[in-house]
């Protein structure tokens, strides 16, 4: 009997030699190639067709230099899924914390016979610095202010799939609101990458120095007034506030400083900027709401809200291992 297996028809895309470190500047082309064998893969879990394991007797090993909870659990569940074999190498429990830098321990993993590296980090670039120095392909699970380019590829599958544009993952006429701290998001740069590049309208949206219109530059549009952008919105992301990078690039950072000041105006920042059960009445019917986590109910985002009927937020983290089963198998896919 033939198996039944979506995965081996699955469009031909390869990150083969290079890997995933973003997703500002790849072509629609590329783009919808991951995102159909995403969507494939997505497909494959619902209907428990059995998945070919790709990655049988690979090793794929996550290095985690900064927390996460969702994103790791979501690439080990992905490359157990297709067969390989993970290494969980957490930052804090480290050489780095032995004065090794990320380069090196990066290395050291490699040289124990690794075939894809993941790799999360605090600093904007360090998963590039890791690619140049290693052979085996790095995949960027966010690093920084910079990129997440997994979960921009998963907010864009789950809009696609909430707006029924996932045949083609043509975005043209949708739009998109991002809302909150998008100046140190790396997922909003990524999102933002991709949903533009597919077409669709991405304004952001936020106080000037959450939402700078130097913003403007990555192809989106800049709004400080939420409640004017609402009614036309086909999606709308919620962001939470990244405390612990506010003040970072001035030297060193007092997240708790921060933090306490910051909730000084959080009453100022929930009457312009959150999205409260009262904002969500005022959205199309049609309008979906997301949000990558991890959420702080009841500051940017009602509880009612991120559990209510719009809410598209679990079935994004569905999407984030469907698309990271995706961009590993292209990793180790012959170019
Ligand atoms: C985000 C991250 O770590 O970049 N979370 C995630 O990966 N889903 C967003 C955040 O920390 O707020």
């Amino acid at each position: 009997m033939p198996t039944r297996s979506t995965t081996r028809s699955t469009p031909d895309i390869t990150l083969a030699g290079r890997g995933l470190l973003g997703l500002a500047g790849m072509p629609a082309a590329e783009l919808r190639g991951l995102l159909k064998a995403s969507r494939e893969m997505r497909r494959a879990m619902d209907d428990a067709v059995r998945i070919e394991p790709v990655l049988a007797r690979r090793v794929v090993a996550n290095l985690f230099f900064e927390d996460s909870t969702r994103t790791r659990t979501s690439f080990s569940v992905a490359a157990r899924r297709l067969g390989a074999e993970v290494v969980d190498l957490m930052g804090f429990a480290s050489s780095v914390n032995k004065g090794e830098t990320l380069v090196d321990t990066a290395l050291n993993v490699e040289a124990m016979g690794i075939d894809v590296l993941v790799v999360r980090a605090r600093q904007s670039g360090a998963a590039a610095d890791i690619a140049r120095a290693v052979r085996c392909p790095v995949v960027n699970a966010g690093d920084g202010r910079h990129e997440h380019p997994t979960q921009g590829l998963l907010d864009t599958l789950a809009l696609a799939i909430a707006a029924g544009r996932e045949e083609d993952f043509d975005l043209r006429g949708l739009r998109v609101a991002i809302v909150g701290d998008v100046a140190n998001s790396r997922v909003a740069r990524s999102a933002i990458a991709a949903m533009t590049t597919l077409g669709a309208r991405v304004v952001c949206v936020g106080p000037p120095g959450m939402a700078p219109a130097g913003l403007k530059a990555m192809g989106c549009e800049v709004s400080h007034d939420l409640d004017a952008v609402l009614p036309n919105l086909d999606a709308v992301m919620m962001l939470r506030i990244q405390f612990e990078r506010h003040g970072e690039e001035g030297g060193k950072s007092d997240g708790a400083d921060k933090r306490a000041s910051a909730f000084a105006s959080i009453r100022e920042y929930r009457a312009f900027y959150a999205l409260t059960a009262e904002r969500a009445r005022r959205l199309k019917p049609a309008a979906v709401v997301m949000h990558p986590g991890p959420m702080n109910r009841g500051l940017e985002i009602d509880g009612e809200v991120a559990d209510g009927p719009r809410s598209i937020i679990l079935a994004q983290v569905t999407c984030g291992v469907a698309v990271r089963m995706a961009v590993l198998r292209a990793c180790v896919s012959p170019a």
